[in-house]
């Protein structure tokens, strides 16, 4: 395979997503869609990345490098269209001897494989090959003007006549050139046209007169979504998650109701991982193999080991690292904390940078209290532990091995292993004062009520 540029163009000013976000930061699978196109460009095995941002748009290069720590980033300070934003990249093509993928960043959901189909096309002869695709309502695309494999024309929307309106197959803007035609035509695009833009879109006619090899591919149309605005927006997400539920239950995992579980671009499932309906993951989540995951959970950046079970209703974040085997029940929330095989919090808690060993069980209703408003303060519960329910363990603190905690304690000092702890006040039982209090309480209504009739 011959060298690969790939230029990305992310100058947009996204005016219809009405943002104060730059349209290609706005996320799909928790992942700037500008990012999708990178690693697009990265799975084609682009050896070069250089990306057209506008001015001012410093977090569009940052979440580049994110992803690509050596994209070259160049700026489009002049919005003149998409043949003059590739001109901002020439110094990373001009030189190569390769093809050119150009990729819009507002187009994030483009299949390596439909990237791989245009370098096989150019690799074969082709000197441009366009991915063209078939929408249910074409208004606003261009056109492509074809005859039989040939690319004659493109065909802007607000150029086109009457009857080249009426073509169906129009341009998704993904585009692949031999770097030697996209030098030889990016001088002479004109922008003697409706917008009175650079259209890159003219270099398919230049070519052509140049008698160059013009090709186009189709692909599938929910692949190229263009996000303009925030229904595309919706559009492409939704896609995205059809995609991502497909691969998960190709590769062995059950999923209850699949069109109600969220994925986010990196999860990572093993097998045999049961997922029940309504469950949400954010970035950075792996999951080992035969987990079961019960409704309405929210997971993100956490690693859950094999085995365990979680939810209904858990929440799991922070740097989260579960065991195997590990239980967590409902109303659980776990942030940036570690928890050993096979320990269990079957019921409301909030265990936030603790460190807890192996099968230890924390009681309904044990909270860490990690935070004094200022710091954020470790708690250690070792193995074998027993947290008895209704506890609050204020960190720094640590409970030892074996250790039992009373429930309702609120343990300020650290529990050696094997110890026995009560952080509370002792129970007093008042023989036969029960009565007694009834009936008080009775006086205190009946004064209450005759203060009523007076008034
Ligand atoms: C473009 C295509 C059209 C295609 C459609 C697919 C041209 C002339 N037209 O139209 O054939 O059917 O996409 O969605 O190419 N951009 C810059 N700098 C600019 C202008 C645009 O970086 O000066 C970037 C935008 O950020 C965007 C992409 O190029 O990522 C496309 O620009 P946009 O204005 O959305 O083009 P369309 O009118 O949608
Ligand atoms: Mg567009």
């Amino acid at each position: 395979m011959a060298d690969l540029v790939s230029i990305i163009l992310a100058a947009g000013e996204g005016t219809r997503m009405r943002s104060a976000t730059p349209k290609v930061l706005h996320p799909v699978g928790g992942l700037p869609m500008v990012a999708h196109a990178v690693r697009a460009a990265l799975s084609a095995g682009a050896g070069r990345i250089a990306v057209v941002v506008g001015p001012g748009h410093e977090a569009v290069s940052a979440a580049v490098t994110a992803v690509a720590a050596d994209a070259a980033i160049f700026t489009q300070t002049e919005r003149l269209g998409t043949g003059h934003a590739v001109k901002q990249a020439r110094v990373a093509f001009e030189s190569a001897t390769g093809n050119v993928i150009v990729l819009y960043a507002d187009t994030p959901l483009v299949s390596p494989a439909t990237v791989a189909t245009i370098v096989a096309k150019l690799d074969a002869g082709a000197d441009i090959v366009v991915v063209g695709f078939e929408p249910a309502d074409p208004t606003g695309y261009g056109r492509l003007l074809t005859d039989g494999e040939r690319l004659l024309a493109i065909r802007e929307h607000k150029d086109a006549t009457d009857a080249e309106r009426t073509i169906g197959l129009v341009n998704s803007g993904i585009m692949g050139f031999k770097s030697a035609t996209l030098a030889s035509v990016i001088d002479r695009i004109g922008n003697a046209n409706a917008k009175g833009e650079f259209y890159l879109t003219d270099a398919i006619e230049l070519a052509n007169a140049d008698k160059r090899r013009v090709e186009y591919t189709i692909a599938d149309a929910g692949e190229v979504i263009g996000v303009d605005d925030r229904r595309k927006l919706a559009q492409a997400e939704m896609q995205f998650q059809e995609l991502r539920r497909d691969d998960f239950m190709t590769a062995g995992v059950t999923l209850r109701d699949p069109s109600t579980v969220h994925f986010s671009y990196d999860t990572a499932i093993g097998r045999d991982v049961t997922i029940w309906p309504n469950v949400v993951f954010g970035p950075g989540v792996r999951i080992a193999d035969n987990v079961e995951i019960r409704s309405f959970c929210d997971i993100e950046d956490a690693r859950i080991g094999q085995g365990a079970t979680i939810g209904p209703f858990a929440r799991i974040r922070g740097g989260a690292d579960l065991g195997a085997d590990v239980h967590l029940g409902n109303f659980v929330e776990v942030k940036k904390s570690t928890i050993g095989a096979g320990t269990k919090a079957g019921h409301l808690s909030y265990l936030g940078d603790a460190t807890i060993g192996e099968k230890t069980n924390i009681g309904a209703g044990t909270i860490t209290c990690n935070y004094d408003g200022v710091n954020k303060d470790q708690t250690v519960i070792g193995s074998n532990a027993f947290i008895g329910s209704n506890s609050s363990l204020v960190a720094p603190v640590s409970v030892g091995d074996g250790a039992y905690v009373a429930s309702g304690s609120v343990i300020t000092d650290d529990v050696p292993a094997d110890a026995l702890a009560f952080g509370r006040a002792r129970q007093e039982n008042k023989a036969g004062y029960a009565p007694k209090l009834k009936e008080k309480a009775l006086a205190k209504q009946a004064l209450k009520q005759a203060a009523k009739g007076k008034s």
